[in-house]
């Protein structure tokens, strides 16, 4: 059967995890997919860094452009805007199909490269962009798309969740908890993005535009990240029932004028603790639907970690993989309907 040559760039984390997968699990991934997945590099920064994962040196390149230019399938985990935006318009342009990680960039960058892949007929998925190991992507985009969604409420950055479970129930400090994190892969390299709430913005924008099929600017998306939250607020919300978790919340609105708009916000919020969201323990992430037919959905899982969110990553490639062996035009992956932006109202309510 065919060979599909594949390109991973980025070694961090979740890059050495998917390359290991990618080797060890050779034989049933080509069985899954119905082609050869052959890892031909890795490109990083540094090929003598050292790594959490042994993998042969020779897959190590520091030259992405060479190596977007012969792969069939383009892995994108460095993070970030640039370069990691010109690497995959490349890679689309190139005509390879390209399977992403990366939130910021899709909360950015979103529509032009959908539309990019779009127009030269490639794939472009990014399932591990949001809640890491946890399906969301397609069930909102696929599953969901002959019912109409009203609400999510998002457990949505497992940093964070992690240290507010531990001042709850151990009583760390944010700084030891977030240590912890750290050293459990889940804090993105720089920690600021988790503790300020920009993490879970840019998913909140991410999960409100594939929802309300509409296209929601991370700047519209009201932010407050937990660096606020002190352990007598934690300990004060215990005693009258509650837990604080960093909530990313968007919801349809609807105007006294019957105008219809669309409000996202992240904020500390308090969850009573009969509901299903105040069980979400450590690094975990939930995201809970509400949608006018199917009722309250639950998604819950492992919202970051390395080998956690290398899964979401590796079942958009079997994805693309099999489509790309079937032929037949790209799926014009984008995350709205082209309809025009909503109105999005900013609510602010703290906790
Ligand atoms: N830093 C992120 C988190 C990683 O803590 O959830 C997954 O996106």
């Amino acid at each position: 059967h065919r060979t599909l040559r594949v390109a991973l760039l980025g070694a961090g984390s979740v890059g050495s995890q998917v390359a290991r997968l990618l080797l060890e699990q050779a034989d049933e991934l080509a069985s899954r997919a119905g082609a050869g997945l052959e890892l031909i590099g890795i490109a990083v920064r540094d090929v003598d860094a050292k790594r959490d994962v042994d993998l042969p040196h020779e897959l190590y390149t520091t030259d992405a452009d060479q190596l977007i230019l012969q792969a069939d399938v383009v892995i994108e985990l460095m993070g970030g805007i640039e370069p990691a935006r010109s690497l995959i318009m490349l890679a689309l342009e190139t005509g390879a199909d390209v399977v992403t990680a990366n939130k910021a960039l899709v909360a950015a960058h979103g529509p032009e490269l959908f539309s990019l892949a779009e127009r030269v007929g490639a794939q472009l998925h990014y399932e591990a962009a949001v809640a890491g190991a946890i399906p969301i992507i397609r069930p909102l985009r696929d599953s969901l798309a002959g019912d109409r969604v009203d609400r999510i409420l998002g457990i949505v950055n497992g940093t964070t969740n992690f240290i507010l479970d531990r001042m709850d129930t151990r009583g760390d400090t944010l700084e030891e908890a977030l240590r912890i994190a750290t050293d459990l892969g889940y804090a993105e390299a720089d920690p600021t993005a988790d503790i300020e709430g920009h993490d879970a913005q840019q998913k909140a924008a991410i999960l409100a535009s594939i929802a309300f099929h509409t296209e929601v600017p991370v700047d519209r998306v009201h932010r407050e990240g937990i660096t606020k939250v002190t352990s007598a607020q934690i300990e004060q919300a215990a005693r009258a029932g509650y837990v604080v978790k960093l909530l990313a919340i968007c919801e349809r609105t609807h105007g006294a004028d019957g105008e219809e708009g669309v409000s996202a916000r992240v904020y500390p919020a308090l969850v009573a603790r009969s509901h299903p969201l105040a069980s979400v323990h450590g690094g975990n992430n939930a995201v809970f639907v509400q949608a006018a037919a199917a009722g309250s959905l639950m998604f819950y899982g492992a919202g970051a970690g390395g080998v956690e969110t290398a899964s979401a990553v590796l079942g958009d490639v079997v994805s693309v993989a099999r489509r790309r062996v079937q032929g037949g035009p790209g799926l014009g992956e984008s995350m709205h309907a082209g309809l025009p932006v909503l109105d999005i109202d900013d609510i602010t309510t703290r906790y």
